[in-house]
């Protein structure tokens, strides 16, 4: 059965009795809740008795942990003695009463009435039908018309199914892939480089580039290399090409662009040879970032860019490029590229990156494209179902939190991002700050030895041990463009204000 906290939840943990209740199974725990309370309160008292110790009394605040039976272990029942072997946040414990945690676990979860594994996310497209096997959510790409479809690359005329545009243009080529123009045109689900898109597609990924290929010596007498096929460009790039011609800054171009060396070669491997990479792009535009820019970096050729405004989200390093943002900048840019080419030590430092490995924020950003941007996409519209369903259903009479002495516990889940299931979580009113869930979120994941997405794809220097590190929590639903570079809980009250107005809120976790 689907359940919002997902299947996996209870798997390896030490609940012996625990194990997840059914919807039946709840009415007879109901109707048998009195006697167990009034038999949990008997043993508690004559256990209390026995110990002779009134402090103990506060064992009673929280109700619903009295009602649980549990093993012992001689193998007698014994009722309601409280667990007090929660481990960490994570609500975790190691022997069979129910906790306050438990009780939210089982109380907030959700039947939906799509079953994922069942009834796998379909897609109609033009292409080749495709199961797609290592994705966190069950999804089928079809082109066949035989039902309802979930979302539809196609137009098909009887199709209601929501319409996705997907496209690794730029938008001041190709105006539809304008966000605004997409939605406008009727596409609810937009997939462009931008990062502010519902599914971002990217250039960049460890499988497709090489990132920390070594260096080699710069055997070349120009300093810059250029492949550039077209000299038509939204903005001011070949302009850029010739002052730096004039500046006497010497350029092979490869491309059909000003063409003056005529190899039949393998970029990468020719960028090697030179300090410096004109990594132009066609057109100025936030996130769009081609090919252009990575290739120089697998070469390790100092990428001189023109092109997306923020290319430093995009950077291995901040001092790792230099950036041509205007016409006018040519001229310093060229006063650098000379003097890092006559000073090995501060031309070495922009490489430096290569051996120290790249910042978190470029792992985190490259690591998205570790899950396919089409089993993104059936994420993101699984999601979307689940998440339309939870706000058509009864789901708001979820009691999502739970006194348990004089505090509170706020039941929260998470997931990290790549996949689908999500995962409890519980923080408590007494300590509800950013380091408490971020404490929260590791405990939980540790002790369920989770292994990152990310880990088999990336380059095996960066991979790290088995220590997991969080780079960034955010509330489920945020964009890429939110999430990696903008979001951030204005501080301990601004979560508790968002906890306290989200119940059972959801949360996406990003590790590096
Ligand atoms: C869903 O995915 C699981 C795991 O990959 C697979 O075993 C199962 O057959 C899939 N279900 C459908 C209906 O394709
Ligand atoms: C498409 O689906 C219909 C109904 O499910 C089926 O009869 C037909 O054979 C299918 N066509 C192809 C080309 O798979
Ligand atoms: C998309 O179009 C809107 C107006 O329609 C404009 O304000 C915005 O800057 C455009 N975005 C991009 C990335 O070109
Ligand atoms: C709050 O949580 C943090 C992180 O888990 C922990 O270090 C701290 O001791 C807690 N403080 C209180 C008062 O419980």
């Amino acid at each position: 059965m689907p359940n919002l906290r997902g299947s996996r939840a209870h798997e390896g943990l030490p609940i012996s009795d625990a194990s997840p209740i059914s919807v039946s199974n709840k009415k007879r725990w109901s109707t048998l809740m009195p006697w167990l309370i009034a038999l949990a309160v008997i043993a508690q008292l004559a256990f209390l008795g026995r110990l002779g110790n009134a402090k103990n009394a506060t064992f009673f605040h929280s109700w619903p942990e009295l009602f649980r039976t549990q093993h012992s272990s001689s193998g007698v029942k014994v009722a309601g003695v409280r667990n007090s072997g929660i481990r960490g946040l994570g609500g975790h414990r190691n022997s069979g009463v129910e906790t306050c945690e438990e009780w939210l676990e089982r109380e907030d979860t959700l039947v939906y009435s799509r079953d994922f594994n069942k009834d796998p996310i379909w897609i109609l497209i033009s292409g080749d039908k495709e199961d797609f096997k290592s994705c966190a959510v069950n999804c089928s790409f079809r082109s066949n018309w035989s039902r309802k479809a979930d979302a539809t690359f196609k137009l098909p005329k009887k199709s209601k199914a929501p319409r996705v545009h997907r496209s690794m243009e730029s938008a001041s080529y190709y105006e539809e892939n304008n966000i605004t123009q997409a939605r406008r045109d009727g596409f609810e689900i937009v997939m462009t480089t931008s990062l502010s898109s519902d599914v971002p597609v990217g250039y960049f990924s460890w499988a497709e580039y090489d990132i920390m290929a070594p260096v080699i010596p710069k055997s070349e007498k120009a300093l810059a290399a250029a492949f550039i096929s077209n000299c038509m460009a939204s903005n001011f790039r070949l302009e850029a090409l010739m002052e730096l011609e004039k500046e006497n800054i010497k350029i092979d171009s490869y491309g059909r662009c000003h063409k003056n060396r005529d190899e039949r070669v393998d970029k990468v491997e020719i960028l090697k040879r030179y300090k410096f990479s004109l990594a132009f792009e066609n057109s100025n535009e936030e996130d769009y970032v081609t090919e252009k820019f990575f290739q120089s970096l697998v070469a390790g050729s100092v990428p001189v860019v023109i092109g997306a405004p923020n290319i430093e989200d995009f950077a291995p390093s901040s001092d790792s490029y230099l950036h041509i943002k205007d016409l006018k900048d040519v001229r310093s840019i060229a006063e650098q590229m000379k003097y890092l080419a006559g000073n090995p030590d501060a031309y070495n430092r922009l490489l430096r990156w290569k051996q120290e490995g790249p910042t978190d924020t470029f792992k985190a950003l490259v690591d998205m494209a570790a899950v396919h941007s089409s089993c993104r996409l059936c994420i993101h519209i699984a999601t979307t179902i689940w998440e339309k369903e939870e706000k058509d259903s009864d789901a708001k009479k979820r009691p999502c939190k739970c006194n348990k002495g004089s505090e509170t516990v706020y039941h929260l889940y998470v997931r990290e991002r790549g996949r689908f299931e999500m995962d409890s979580i519980f923080l408590r009113s007494g300590n509800m700050t950013l380091k408490a869930l971020e404490v929260a979120v590791l405990t939980h994941f540790k002790f369920r030895k989770h292994v990152p997405i990310w880990k088999p794809e990336r380059p095996e220097s960066l991979r790290g041990g088995d220590e997991l590190k969080v780079h960034r929590i955010y509330p489920l639903g945020l964009t890429q463009r939110q999430a990696l570079y903008t979001f951030k809980f204005k501080g301990d009250a601004d979560l508790k204000n968002h906890i306290e107005n989200n119940p059972c809120a959801k949360f996406e976790v990003i590790f590096v």
